[in-house]
């Protein structure tokens, strides 16, 4: 049985990057008045809920992830006047709005750290976390921020260090003074006032750090980052409390949802964040982790779903999926090496087929591949840095493609990120128009994930095969029965199908592939080379 009837349950939502989904004013940079314009199109497509990153002023040392004003929109992105205007629009077609709120760090420019650096004595001072430094003017600690180097920079003026756990451009809030929790607190009720219908909380488990600034011991790992275990700058006890405060706040509105980022954090320890005082939910990446080893192995995929499941069902609380976002690999470029969207289907069909919370990536549901990128041309500073064993994350950034017109249709003219090169047969519109197209065929999987309850269900059952390229489960729910196959290879495979008298009459809700009927011959079905077949018994 559905544990929750609320809208983010079992509700689609689609990542939008805005600075690359719809530019209005030919700017070459995506704005709001774009993403308004493209409503009917995310409606049609049948989402729920829009996630936008991050779109509030900021000096872009992070692209919008280092933010100097939380209650604004930068000017790029339009005013606040437009942004009122696409939430109305969005709730007028039933859709919600989730905004990106980047609170453990701000940008070096915004006014409050303007004021801190100022001077010892400054009344915000302790709004940022600032230390002597150690023996002979070192770091105070070996903390490591996540784009390289120490976590530590030290500012002449004051004589102290201050700590920034992604860029020294994002210096790191000190949750622990409570006027900062203040003005945070104040920050999600503006935006509820709004009316916005939730939240993405960015690394919100790196908020407090130990207050001993103790340094954290070692343990093996590629980048100096990866060679400590995080156990005094992540994840301590301090973050529970905060986060009941928060969700008293968000339940003191109606409907509204949070979906935590966990940092570097195993799922298992991740869960203690999750519950009726405090997230609505987290993110589980265990898709990306697939992306190390290809072939995807779907055996293992289907593994670590189980088991993902189950923690969740131990704590009661939804799981999610995740196929892309913003810092990672495109999905039909880290599945589809042979040029087809074979893969990128199955992994669609996944996406929507298994339990929890889908969320969507802006253009995976017309299978947009990474763009490459020459040194010359990255501009993500991680990808700066350790080019080339790290390229950074622009590849995935790159603009919507909506047609073959010039510049993909995002903008009239040159786009802030280039264009991927296969647009003139890769977009919105050509797909639209080909009923075999990925775009259609994710449009079918989220109308039968609309229709079928089963689908949306807490439900699942894998039924196991002998060929290990092919995954079957069963989706239930009251009488309602659906068994869903993927076929990951390249060559037709037969499975078995549980035979009841009810599977004689099955039904085929959806085929990739392009069988007419289903021939259940001695209860094996042929499934052809990499069909997804969804079946109601
Ligand atoms: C996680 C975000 O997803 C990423 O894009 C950003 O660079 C870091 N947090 C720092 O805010």
């Amino acid at each position: 049985m559905k544990k929750n009837n609320a809208w983010w349950y079992d509700g689609i939502i689609y990542q939008i990057y805005p600075r690359s989904f719809a530019d209005s004013n030919g700017d070459g940079f995506g704005d709001l008045v774009g993403i308004t314009s493209r409503l009917d199109y995310l409606h049609e497509l049948g989402v729920d809920a829009i996630w936008l990153s991050p779109f509030f002023p900021s000096p872009d040392a992070d692209f919008g992830y280092d933010v100097s004003d939380y209650t604004d929109v930068d000017p790029r992105y339009g005013s606040l006047a437009d942004f009122d205007q696409l939430l109305a629009a969005a709730h007028e077609k039933g859709i919600r709005v989730i905004l990106d709120m980047v609170l453990n760090h701000t940008s070096d420019q915004h006014a409050w750290f303007m004021q801190s650096r100022l001077s010892r004595e400054n009344p915000q001072r302790d709004w940022y976390i600032w230390q002597n430094p150690g023996p002979g003017g070192r770091v105070p600690n070996n903390w490591q921020a996540s784009f390289g180097g120490s976590a530590w920079e030290f500012d002449p003026t004051s004589g102290q260090y201050y700590l920034h756990s992604f860029l020294k451009e994002q210096p790191d809030l000190n949750w622990r003074c409570p006027a900062v929790r203040q003005a945070i607190l104040d920050v999600f009720r503006f935006w509820l006032e709004r009316g916005v219908d939730g939240f993405r909380l960015d690394v919100f488990n790196a908020y407090f750090k130990d207050s001993q600034f103790r340094s954290n011991p070692p343990r093996f790992g590629l980048r100096v980052f990866d060679r400590q275990q995080h156990i005094h700058d992540l994840n301590q006890p301090e973050m529970i409390d905060l986060l009941q405060e928060l969700r008293k706040l968000l339940d003191s509105y109606p409907d509204r949802y949070a979906v935590g980022e966990t940092f570097i954090t195993p799922t298992e320890k991740a869960m203690q964040y999750v519950g009726d005082d405090r997230l609505h939910a987290i993110f589980s990446f265990d898709f990306f982790e697939s992306q190390l080893s290809f072939p995807w192995k779907p055996r293992w995929l289907m593994d670590r779903t189980i088991q993902r499941d189950k923690l969740f069902d131990k704590a009661g609380v939804q799981p999610t999926t995740v196929l892309g976002n913003h810092d990672q690999i495109r999905t039909a470029s880290r599945y589809c090496k042979d040029g087809t969207d074979h893969q990128a289907r199955i992994a669609m069909a996944l996406l929507l087929t298994l339990r929890g919370t889908p969320y969507l990536y802006y253009g995976e549901e017309i299978g947009m591949r990474d763009i490459q990128l020459s040194r010359a041309e990255i501009m993500d500073p991680p990808g700066k840095k350790y080019w080339p064993v790290y390229k950074g994350r622009d590849g995935c950034r790159s603009p919507m493609q909506w047609s073959s017109e010039l510049n993909a249709g995002f903008s009239r003219s040159k786009p802030w990120l280039k264009v991927h090169p296969d647009y003139p047969n890769r977009n919105v519109a050509g797909q639209q128009t080909d009923p075999d197209s990925m775009q259609n065929f994710t449009r079918k999987l989220i109308a039968l994930r609309r229709a079928h309850a089963a689908l949306r269900g807490d439900n699942f059952r894998l039924l196991p095969q002998r060929e290990k390229s092919v995954i079957a489960f069963e989706r239930k729910q009251d009488d309602e029965q659906i068994l869903v196959y993927l076929n990951f290879s390249g060559a037709s495979r037969t499975v078995t199908i549980e035979t009841t008298g009810a599977n004689q009459a099955a039904q085929i809700l959806l085929t990739s592939g392009t069988r007419q009927g289903l021939n259940l011959t001695d209860s094996t079905i042929s499934l052809q080379a990499y069909e997804v077949l969804i079946l109601k018994v």
